[in-house]
């Protein structure tokens, strides 16, 4: 690898065994500013920066009590979430293993599997005012089939959030391709106040990645009223 490119950018010299994508992954990763920042910040993930430029633009962390955070590997959201609502009880699912983040209880679970959302409440104590998803399916190449694995996971993620979450609540998720698509977005809106799609500019501009925010759960639907 060389380090002496100019201004600042490192270029990165194609080993032998690195593939040109991994090749330009590491590229992309040394000259990423969220990344440098990431490091500086003390946080897991650039990740964490998405979270942040959402929540500076809708403002749905702020006096919430009990947080969701399904697909938490490897922690950026949790420790933001920490940070801004250091009293908030936190609980975070993933697949994969987490390394322990002070106040925030995680669960090695895959959170299709049944038993996932009665887990989930159980470590909060109540029913949370605040749920987010950055879950994504493993990639297998196909964009079609990609997104449609990791809308899948939407679709999961907002029953659960129909079925838990606290009237006035707010739900957070990564969607693909422009956004959820419009039958869950009605949907969506029939549960909520206010739901909007957001791309935050940490998130890579060649990404199809994008965000739906639902804020002010009307209730559960088959509540008393509702
Ligand atoms: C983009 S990462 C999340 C990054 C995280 N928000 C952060 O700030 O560090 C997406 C995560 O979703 C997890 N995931 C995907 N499917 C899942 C499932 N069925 N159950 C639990 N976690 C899942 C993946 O293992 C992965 O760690």
């Amino acid at each position: 690898m060389s380090r002496g490119g100019t201004r600042g950018h490192t270029r990165v010299r194609t080993a032998r065994g690195r593939t040109a994508q991994s090749t330009r992954w590491l590229e992309r990763q040394l000259n990423d500013p969220y990344v440098k920042r990431a490091k500086a910040e003390g946080y897991r993930s650039r990740a964490a920066y998405k979270l942040l430029e959402l929540d500076e633009k809708f403002g749905f962390l702020k006096g919430s009590k009990r947080v969701v955070d399904l697909g938490i590997a490897p922690g950026g959201w949790a420790q933001v979430v920490r940070r801004k609502l250091p009293k908030a009880a936190v609980v975070g699912i993933d697949l994969l293993p987490v390394d322990p983040i002070d106040g925030v209880e995680i669960l090695m679970m895959d959170f299709l599997d049944d038993a996932a959302p009665e887990r989930l409440i159980a470590a909060l104590g109540g029913a949370p005012d605040l749920i987010l998803s950055d879950m994504a399916a493993n990639t297998v190449g196909h964009p079609q089939t990609d997104a449609l694995r990791t809308m899948g996971l939407v679709e999961v993620a907002f029953d659960f959030v129909q079925q838990v979450l606290a009237p006035g609540g707010a739900f957070v998720a990564k969607v693909f391709a422009g956004g959820a698509d419009s039958q869950l977005v009605a949907e969506m809106k029939r549960a909520f106040t206010t739901v909007k799609h957001a791309k935050p500019p940490a998130s890579r501009k060649g990404s199809v990645e994008w965000y739906v925010v639902a804020q002010g759960f009307k209730g559960r639907p088959d509540a008393p009223g509702a």
